[in-house]
């Protein structure tokens, strides 16, 4: 039987802020954030959204009778909102779900939305009749002024997984690497994550060349069997410095082919940022809807999660997957508002964070549908607007 992603949607936030600017703002030559990180805009966070809102607003994005089907939903994230309660309880509310369902969180860094599915595709082995919603949604912040800063970014993925599934069938074989390593991580007391940046990069590429290796040593697959290779994206220049550790300079079609796809994968998280958990799924939306991919054709994906652990894992396209896949997403992107540098900042202070404050937020100038409109009692306030 076929598992693997039946349907996939996704959201980020209502602003965004040009890297130029920010460039100009922090004195920094711009080509360093457009080429020499690869990014052009960044999502950013008022204090009315959260990972819950965002979330919601992509899962909410996928056919309403597919949303009746859920048996089960799993969130991965590790911008989470309690330490205790599931987000994904607030998200059920908010999407009207069945009651009659389980719902639980994941964590390991940008790492846990992989291990959903991989969860989510051994319930539908035990019983073909599970359709199991998973939500990667996170808001990377690091801190005005830090060196993490650029690499910031804000959004969700919601997918679908079941049997038969219309975009990608995930096969059974994969290999995974976990090693205790501080590279990057967020203690309970802190709102910003704690980062060692360039330590974090070459794990990041020792992780994927490990896991690639193992997954050809098992398999006795080689490159030309990928169309592409799709990456996690911390920002679109990692998913390069991956690549190029394993292509050196090859220059065959096949090696070609795989660069010009990783181009079309980083397209869509060039205009948002990092996504955490999402990344490499809105990864593999953009590869889909901008790449050189085919149906039947076989697809490598590299998770990665600082702590840290890495995966290679692969699918097969599936014929017509054009139809499940979020398909106005270049539009919606360019009908964000833009936001100066001083209004980002203002925003990015706003947000809730660690705060057990009372507060309201005005609802009223953020047009999404989802909303936090504030805290009482640290509990938080979601509504939906219309
Ligand atoms: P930095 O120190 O500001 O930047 O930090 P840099 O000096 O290393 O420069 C970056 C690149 O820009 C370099 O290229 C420069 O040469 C180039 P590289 O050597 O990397 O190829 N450059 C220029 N290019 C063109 N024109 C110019 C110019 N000037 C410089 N004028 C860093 C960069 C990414 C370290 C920082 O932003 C950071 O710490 N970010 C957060 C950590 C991160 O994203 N790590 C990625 C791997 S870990 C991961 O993926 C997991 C994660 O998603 C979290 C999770 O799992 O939960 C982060």
């Amino acid at each position: 039987m076929k598992i693997g992603i039946d349907q996939m949607a996704f959201a980020t936030t209502p602003y965004y802020i040009e890297l130029s600017d920010l460039a100009a703002a922090r004195g920094v030559d711009p080509n360093k954030f457009k080429i020499g990180i690869g990014q052009d805009r960044q999502a950013v966070v008022p204090p009315t959204q959260d990972m819950v809102t965002l979330g919601a607003a992509a899962a909410k994005k996928l056919p309403k009778n597919a949303l009746r089907q859920v048996t089960t939903l799993i969130t991965a994230t590790e911008s989470g909102i309690d330490n205790s309660k599931a987000s994904g309880i607030y998200i059920k509310r908010l999407l009207k779900l069945n009651d009659y369902i389980r719902v639980v969180e994941t964590k390991e860094a940008c790492y846990s939305a992989t291990a959903a599915l991989q969860f989510a595709r051994g319930l539908v082995a035990l019983n073909p009749e599970e359709t199991v919603l998973v939500i990667a949604s996170d808001i990377a912040r690091y801190g005005l002024k830090t060196p993490g800063e650029v690499t910031q970014g804000a959004g969700a993925v919601a997918m679908l997984v079941t049997k038969n599934p219309h975009v990608l069938a995930i096969e059974s074989v994969s290999a995974s690497y976990t090693k205790d390593i501080m590279d990057f991580w967020r203690p309970l007391f802190a709102a910003e994550a704690h980062v060692d940046g360039k330590y974090s990069n070459q794990v990041y590429v020792d992780f994927f060349l490990k896991t690639y290796q193992r997954y050809i040593q098992i398999t006795g697959r080689t490159l030309a069997d990928f169309a592409a290779i799709a990456f996690h994206l911390p920002y679109t220049k990692m998913g390069k410095k991956g690549l190029d550790g394993l292509l050196n300079n090859d220059q065959s079609p096949v090696a070609q082919r795989l660069r010009n796809n990783l181009t079309a994968e980083q397209q869509f998280s060039r205009q948002v940022g990092n996504l955490y958990t999402g990344s490499l799924y809105l990864g593999l939306i953009s590869l889909l809807q901008n790449g050189d991919v085919q149906p039947r054709e076989r697809i490598g994906l590299f998770s990665y999660g600082s702590g840290a652990e890495g995966e290679f894992y692969s699918g097969i396209l599936q014929p017509g997957y054009q139809e499940y896949i979020d398909s106005h997403l270049q539009e919606e992107l360019q009908n964000r508002q833009q936001v100066t540098i001083d209004q980002y900042e203002h925003l990015f202070n706003q947000q809730l964070g660690m705060s057990s404050a009372d507060v309201e937020f005005d609802v009223s100038s953020d047009p999404s549908e989802y909303v936090l409109a504030g805290q009482k009692n640290a509990q938080r306030n979601y509504q939906i607007q219309d």
